[in-house]
């Protein structure tokens, strides 16, 4: 039987505080992403450009985007890169980014897509860190928070498949022990 573990009592928001400590992310780093904000946003929309072509161009990620209101989609996805500079990574902003996981979990759509979609993300990331005044402090510091995100994203999907079986199997420990195939 597998035993029980502290981390399976961190939930929602705070698992960002958890990955910020984990991540050694400093507030020094935060506040280099926060001074390359204005820069992130100029790039936004050519960002935003480079990911919905690459979604639009594979059959199985475009058919979930039949019927959306896809500039409003466009101004969505750009203020969710611009935010990854906005140098402030608290209970707020975790909440704001579980909750854009929860609705890719409503739309029946894959984690494996979201996931694929960081090499169209990181290279913009990258293009903004090279116009800091340190430019590799920064381009370390927007791939910590990208992973913030990603796992941040994922655990949304974790926790929805968690809060079903746990309410089938009647609680949460059995569930995680069923789903660890022991
Ligand atoms: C890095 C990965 C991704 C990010 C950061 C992202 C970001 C977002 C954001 C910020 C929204 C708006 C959420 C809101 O209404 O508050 C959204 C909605 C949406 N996304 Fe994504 N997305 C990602 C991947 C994908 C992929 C791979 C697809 C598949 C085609 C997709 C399809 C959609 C759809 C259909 C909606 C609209 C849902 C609705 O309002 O019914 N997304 N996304």
């Amino acid at each position: 039987m597998t035993q029980d573990r502290a981390s399976w009592l961190i939930k929602d928001e705070a698992t960002l505080a958890e990955l910020v400590d984990l991540m050694n992310l400093s507030s020094a780093e935060a506040n280099l992403l926060q001074e390359m904000s204005a820069a992130a946003k100029d790039v936004a929309p050519q960002m935003t450009k480079a990911f919905y072509d690459r979604l639009f161009a594979h059959p199985q990620t475009a058919e979930y985007l039949q019927g959306v209101g896809i500039d409003r989609l466009h101004g969505m996805v750009q203020e969710w890169f611009a935010g990854l500079f906005c140098g402030v990574y608290d209970k707020t902003y975790a909440g704001r980014r579980l909750r854009i996981g929860e609705i890719h979990v409503r739309i029946g759509l894959p984690v494996r897509y979201p996931l694929a979609m960081l090499d169209v993300v990181m290279p913009f990331g990258e293009t903004v860190a090279k116009q800091s005044a340190q430019p590799e402090a920064a381009a370390a510091a927007f791939r910590k928070v990208l992973a913030l995100d990603v796992a941040i994203f994922n655990q949304a999907y974790e926790d929805n498949q968690l809060r079903h079986l746990a309410e089938l199997v009647g609680g949460e420990r059995l569930a995680r022990r069923l789903l660890t195939g022991a």
